[in-house]
C-alpha cells in the first residue's frame, strides 16, 4: 500500500514532464517552420524552392525583383500553353490545370479544367493577364467534376469569377491566365493558360463532332480503327477530339493521317496522377469535358462515344438528320431536347460471323446482339448541342444549361452498337444472354467497304505495316 502510494505522484510527474517536453519541442519546430519559410519567401537564394521555378520558367531569372508583401505579381514569363497539363504551385495537394475557356452561361467566368483532390482542395485564385495589358486577380471556385468514384482525386472545374471585377467574359478571349495558390499569392506562376472561346459560330447547327476518351494501354487496333473513323465519317461526323495517354507507332500514323486531313485533334495527356488508384480511368471526365467546351464555338452536335462503339439510326442514314427529326417532333421548338441518349446493346465479337455479311468488316459480319438493350444511363451514350451543356459524364450529361433538356431515343430509331471484344463474367454472358440477328450495319456495308479499303491504301504507303 505505502509504495503504491508513493509511487503514483512520481508517475504523474514524469508524464507532465514529458508534456512539457512534447509542448516545448513542438514551437521549436514550429518556429523553425516559419523561420524557414520567411527566409525563402524574402531572400531567394540559388537552391531555394525560387530557383526550381527557374527551371519550369527558362528566362525568368533577373526579370522582376519580387517577393515583398503586396509586391506586383510577375507577368507570365513564357508563352501560354493550351492542352498540356500543368502545375499549380505552392499547394498541399497536387494541383493540375489543363485549358481554360470562356464561361458566359451560368456565370460570367473563366472556367478551367483541372485535377486535383477531390475533397478538400487547396484554394486558389486566377491571375488574369488582358490583350490591353490590364492584370487582375480573380476570386475561384473549386468545383470537383461529379462523376469521380470517390476517388481521391478528381476532374475538377476552377470557376474564375469575374463578377465585381469590371471584366465581361467576351474580353478575356485570348488573354492569358493562371492559377496560384492563395496561400503563395506572390510566387511566381508555374502555369500559364490560353483563355479559348467558346461562342459557337454561325451556320454550324448540323455539323457532328466526336469526343473520345484518353488512348490508352498503347492502343493499337490501327485496323479496326479505320473501320470506326469511316463509318463514323458516313453518319457524318466531321471532326474527331482524342487524347493520348500511350498508342501504338500503328495507331499514331494513322491519326497522323486523319490529322493532316483536318479530321483528327490529338491532344497530350500526361496527367501525373495515378489512374485507377488515384483518379477515375485516365482522369476521362477531365477529357470529356474539355472536349465539350473546345468543340463548343464549332459544332452543332457533339458524340461522346468510344472506339468500340458506333450509333446507327434506323431509318435516316446520318446522325445530324436524326437527331434534326428528333428534334423537329417538338412544338414549340425551344421545347426541343438538347441531348439524346442511346440505349446499348452488346455485339460480341467472340459471337458467330453472319453468313449473309456483305463485305469482310467487322460491322458486317458481326450481327448478333444481346436481344433486350440496356436501360437507358446504363452504358448508354448520347448526343448534344454542347453550347447547352455545362457538365459531361460517360453514360449521360450531368448538368445542362438552364431550359435545355435531355431525354432517351427509342430503340426504333438509333441503337447504340457496342463492339465487344470479351464477354462479361469470364465469357459465360456469351453462352447464356438472349440474343438476336440485327443487320442495321448492312445497310453501310457496300459504301463503307471502298471507303476503308481506299483509306487503307493510303495509309499503307506512309506507315509502317
Ligand atoms: C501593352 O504593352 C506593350 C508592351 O509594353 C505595348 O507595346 C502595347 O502598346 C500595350 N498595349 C496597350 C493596349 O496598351
Ligand atoms: C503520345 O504520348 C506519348 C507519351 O506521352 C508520346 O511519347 C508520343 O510521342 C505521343 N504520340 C503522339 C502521336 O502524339
Ligand atoms: C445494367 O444492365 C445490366 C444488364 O441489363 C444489368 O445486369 C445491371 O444490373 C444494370 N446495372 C445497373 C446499375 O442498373
Amino acid at each position: 500500500m505505502r509504495w503504491r502510494a508513493r509511487a503514483a505522484p512520481s508517475r504523474a510527474k514524469e508524464r507532465a514532464n514529458i508534456s512539457f517536453f512534447i509542448f516545448i519541442m513542438f514551437f521549436a519546430v514550429f518556429g523553425v517552420i516559419v523561420l524557414t519559410e520567411l527566409l525563402l519567401l524574402e531572400r531567394p537564394t540559388p537552391g531555394s524552392t525560387r530557383s526550381r521555378y527557374n527551371e519550369d520558367l527558362q528566362g525568368w531569372e533577373g526579370r522582376t525583383e519580387t517577393g515583398g508583401e503586396g509586391a506586383e505579381p510577375p507577368p507570365p514569363a513564357h508563352a501560354p500553353l493550351d492542352a498540356v497539363w500543368q502545375p499549380v504551385a505552392g499547394t498541399r495537394f497536387r494541383f493540375y490545370v489543363y485549358s481554360a475557356y470562356v464561361e458566359r452561361r451560368t456565370v460570367a467566368a473563366v472556367r478551367v479544367i483541372a485535377a486535383t483532390k477531390t475533397r478538400g482542395a487547396d484554394a486558389v485564385m486566377c491571375r488574369l493577364w488582358l490583350s490591353d495589358n490590364r492584370t487582375v486577380t480573380l476570386k475561384a471556385r473549386v468545383k470537383p467534376i461529379r462523376e469521380n468514384w470517390n476517388l481521391r482525386y478528381s476532374a475538377t472545374y476552377v470557376l474564375c469569377l469575374l463578377r465585381d471585377s469590371g471584366i465581361k467574359p467576351q474580353e478575356t478571349v485570348g488573354a492569358s491566365l493562371s492559377l496560384v495558390a492563395s496561400t503563395a499569392p506572390n510566387r511566381p506562376p508555374t502555369n500559364l493558360l490560353t483563355v479559348r472561346d467558346t461562342e459557337p459560330k454561325s451556320g454550324i447547327e448540323e455539323t457532328l463532332h466526336v469526343c473520345v476518351k484518353p488512348f490508352h494501354f498503347s492502343y493499337s487496333r490501327d485496323e479496326w480503327l479505320v473501320e470506326w473513323f469511316e463509318l463514323n465519317r458516313l453518319l457524318g461526323v466531321s471532326h474527331f477530339y482524342m487524347y493520348n495517354e500511350s498508342l501504338s507507332a500503328q495507331v499514331a500514323c494513322l491519326l497522323d493521317h486523319y490529322r493532316k486531313k483536318g479530321l483528327v485533334t490529338l491532344l497530350p495527356w500526361k496527367l501525373p496522377i495515378v489512374s485507377k488508384v488515384e483518379i477515375r480511368t485516365e482522369g476521362q471526365f477531365a477529357a470529356f469535358n474539355d472536349c465539350l467546351y473546345r468543340s463548343m464555338s464549332t459544332a452543332g452536335w457533339l458524340l461522346v462515344i468510344d472506339v468500340d462503339e458506333v450509333i446507327l439510326p434506323r431509318r435516316e442514314r446520318t446522325l445530324p438528320a436524326l437527331l434534326t427529326a428528333l428534334r423537329a417532333a417538338y412544338n414549340p421548338p425551344s421545347k426541343a431536347p438538347s441531348a439524346f441518349l442511346f440505349r446499348n446493346a452488346f455485339f460480341y465479337l467472340r459471337w458467330e460471323d453472319d453468313a449473309e455479311a456483305p463485305a469482310p468488316l467487322v460491322t458486317a459480319r458481326k450481327t448478333r446482339r444481346w436481344a433486350a438493350p440496356h436501360a437507358l444511363k446504363n452504358r448508354s451514350k448520347y448526343a448534344l448541342r454542347p453550347r447547352d451543356a455545362v457538365e459531361l459524364g460517360n453514360h449521360f450529361v450531368w448538368e445542362l444549361a438552364p431550359g435545355a433538356s435531355s431525354v432517351g431515343v427509342p430503340t426504333d430509331r438509333a441503337l447504340l452498337h457496342h463492339y465487344r471484344i470479351a464477354c462479361e463474367y469470364g465469357g459465360v454472358q456469351c453462352l447464356t444472354v438472349p440474343s438476336t440477328v440485327d443487320r442495321t450495319a448492312h445497310r453501310w456495308s457496300d459504301e463503307l467497304i471502298q471507303r476503308v479499303s481506299s483509306e487503307k491504301e493510303q495509309v499503307a504507303k506512309t506507315c509502317p505495316a
